[in-house]
């Protein structure tokens, strides 16, 4: 379903493209940040996601750009594993269940989906409970599937920690519901649940969690889900890393990062208003247990949860986002700016999920991949923690 706006921005982007060139070459672009200032072709990549942003709709997104994890893995498959050095590319871990009526449905109790969830690369037969698995939650919004970039980065990921200091690490993949079917908060949180779950019922000891932007929501979402769910306990996740975290869905106002770096960012207040309408809508049922976090997220109280308790929660956002009052007033309130400052990375004039946008693998080999900044700081947590 193409709208007007989104077709003048479509019919408008060479005109982009020729203004940030002429600004690259004069002036300096928007986008200032030293790992997207290396190359027009980075800064051309985030002024067309800046541009599209903001007219993007849920309807386009389902009749123009609606496929699954499996299929994207499976169109990859040359690109991102021609060396067949990720085992048991694509392969399923978890399948969704079609349900024949609403009877079995019921059976489920208030988890009525199961999900799939496919492995980037797997740790192989003689894996133990205890080697690491990695489960990453992507982003766009809770209506775009996950993105070319996010696989090459993951996979570059598993390459560099399965080499240098975890051989028998996992990489798992959720595809969660998207809002382009229809599927609304908590359904999401819900199915990242049954996965984690799943993998600690299997007697998995060492379970990280990484999910940017919506998925980055995701990933702490899943601890409150831990917590309501397993009051007596469960396997904590042995590191979380929230990039870019879309957190206050729907209490956003347009003020602070949200006025203040607008043009300097890829996402955008329109973004966050229109797409978290069709995510949550109003929010209004926060009698429901599992929707207590409310849409406030920094009036919860995190700092007890023991991965944000211990330590082992790394928030990374960047200087220029718009996202970026809200994830700072998250970790303040958390206690991780006070108790383990070292885990807020903010990057340097950075913007929204630059970790796959500007320090993407399109970019380079794996040795220069590995040393850029985010990057760097990223993989050094995870071979630390898992
Ligand atoms: C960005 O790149 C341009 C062109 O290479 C250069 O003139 C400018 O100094 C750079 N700016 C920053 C902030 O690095
Ligand atoms: C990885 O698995 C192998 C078996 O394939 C096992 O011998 C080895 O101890 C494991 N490595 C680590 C670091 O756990
Ligand atoms: C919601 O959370 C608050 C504390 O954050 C708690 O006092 C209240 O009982 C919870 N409500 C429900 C319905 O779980
Ligand atoms: C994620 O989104 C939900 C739904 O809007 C919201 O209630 C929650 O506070 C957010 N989670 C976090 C960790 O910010």
């Amino acid at each position: 379903m193409f709208t007007i706006s989104i077709l003048s921005r479509l019919l408008t982007i060479p005109y982009v493209l020729a203004k940030l060139t002429v600004e690259y070459f004069s002036i300096g672009t928007v986008f200032t940040n030293f790992q997207t200032n290396r190359s027009i072709r980075r800064i051309w990549t985030a002024g067309i996601m800046q541009h599209m942003i903001k007219v993007l709709t849920v309807p386009f997104i389902r009749d123009h750009a609606s496929y699954t994890v499996s299929s994207l893995l499976d169109k990859l498959l040359s690109t991102v594993n021609g060396d067949g050095g990720l085992p048991r590319y694509g392969e399923f871990y978890t399948k969704r269940k079609c349900f024949l009526n609403s009877i079995d449905a019921a059976d489920w109790g208030e988890n009525p989906h199961s999900v799939d969830s496919l492995w980037l690369a797997h740790g192989g037969p003689s894996r133990s409970k205890n080697d690491p698995i990695l489960i990453y939650i992507h982003g766009g919004c809770f209506a775009m599937q996950l993105q070319r970039n996010a696989v090459e980065v993951l996979a570059n990921v598993y390459r560099v920690l399965s080499r240098d200091s975890h051989p028998n690490l996992s990489v798992l993949i959720v595809d969660y519901s998207l809002t382009t079917t229809g599927s609304k908060y908590p359904q999401q949180v819900n199915e990242c649940g049954q996965i984690y779950d799943q993998l600690v019922r299997e007697g998995n000891t060492n379970i990280a969690v990484m999910g940017d932007s919506a998925g980055g929501n995701l990933s702490l979402a899943l601890l409150y889900y831990l917590q309501r769910v397993h009051p007596k306990g469960t396997v904590w996740p042995s590191a979380v890393v929230p990039i870019s975290a879309w957190l206050d869905i729907t209490a956003a106002q347009y003020s602070g990062s949200f006025r203040k770096n607008e043009a300097l960012d890829v996402f955008s207040y329109r973004a966050v208003e229109y797409f978290g309408e069709a995510y949550v809508g109003t929010e209004s049922d926060l009698d429901r247990p599992d929707l207590n976090i409310s849409s406030l997220s920094s009036s919860y109280d995190w700092s007890k949860l023991p991965p944000v308790a211990k330590g082992n929660v790394l928030v990374v956002f960047g200087e220029h986002e718009v996202l970026r009052d809200e994830n700072f007033r998250w970790c303040t309130n958390a206690g991780i700016t006070k108790n383990h400052p070292e885990n807020v990375i903010i990057e340097p004039l950075g913007y929204h999920i630059s970790f796959f946008v500007s320090e993407g693998v399109a970019f380079g080999d794996l040795e220069s991949w590995k040393e850029q900044s985010l990057t760097k700081q990223i993989l050094s947590f995870l071979s630390k923690k898992l």
